[in-house]
């Protein structure tokens, strides 16, 4: 397990109860208030008092109210701190705008080095060209050629599958023009065709068995 400094929500006795109760651990980076069920959510949640997030029920418990799988299991500074898994620990990783506020060479690595072989991990990003991307308090804007050009990124996942959100300012568009502008130009030649972009990448190291995943 490596040396991070992280805060447990107040359910989880230990990380190892946390991990127990995850045979297939799922890690949800920057969850916010939301995450969905059986994920494990990772979030540092700055400024939101402690009253104002819903918890989960602890393992266990019968009836889960409305709202109560929300809400970080683990308070850490995700840009700073290893996550508090072992190597080879997680089945996935995922990261639904997050990465945008983040130190991307530090959250690949870690990503990396918690999936297991061939562990999934999944991206949702706005999308750079749009306004959606270009958000106030975003740090980084991203497009499909930027994790198939990263080395930090195509070192560590070989990308599945890459599949977008249409924006509704494209939408809006007449069909007759829709029909005549392919979507792949238009998503990167114009600005608020696409909003959302989802990546699906798998973790490359070898396995027990010395094959590569
Ligand atoms: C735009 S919200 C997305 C929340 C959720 N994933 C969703 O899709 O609705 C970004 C989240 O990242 C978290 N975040 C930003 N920087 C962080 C950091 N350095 N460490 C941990 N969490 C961080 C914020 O607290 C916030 O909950």
């Amino acid at each position: 397990m490596p040396d991070s400094s992280f805060t447990l929500d107040p359910r989880w006795p230990s990380i190892q109860a946390l991990i127990d109760a995850h045979p297939e651990l799922r890690l949800d980076l920057g969850c916010g208030q939301v995450k969905p069920a059986g994920y494990v959510g990772l979030d540092n949640l700055i400024g939101v008092p402690p009253d104002q997030i819903a918890h989960a029920p602890s393992p266990g418990d019968a009836a889960p109210a409305a709202g109560a799988l929300e809400g970080p299991d683990v308070y850490l500074d995700l840009n700073q701190e290893p996550f508090p898994f072992p190597a080879g620990s997680c089945a996935e990783v995922r990261a639904r705008h997050f990465l945008e506020h983040s130190v991307l060479d530090h959250i690949f690595a870690e990503a990396w080095r918690v999936l297991r072989p061939g562990g999934l991990f999944v991206i949702v990003v706005p999308y750079a060209n749009s306004a959606w991307g270009m958000y106030p308090g975003h740090s980084i804007f991203l497009t499909e050629r930027f994790f198939a050009e990263s080395e930090p990124f195509v070192s560590r996942f070989a990308i599945e599958r890459t599949t977008y959100r249409q924006d509704e300012a494209w939408e809006a568009w007449p069909r007759l023009l829709r029909r005549l502008i392919p979507y792949d130009w238009a998503r990167t030649h114009l600005f608020n065709v696409c909003k959302e972009m989802r990546i699906e990448a798998r973790a490359r190291k070898p396995s027990e068995d010395g094959a590569w995943r």
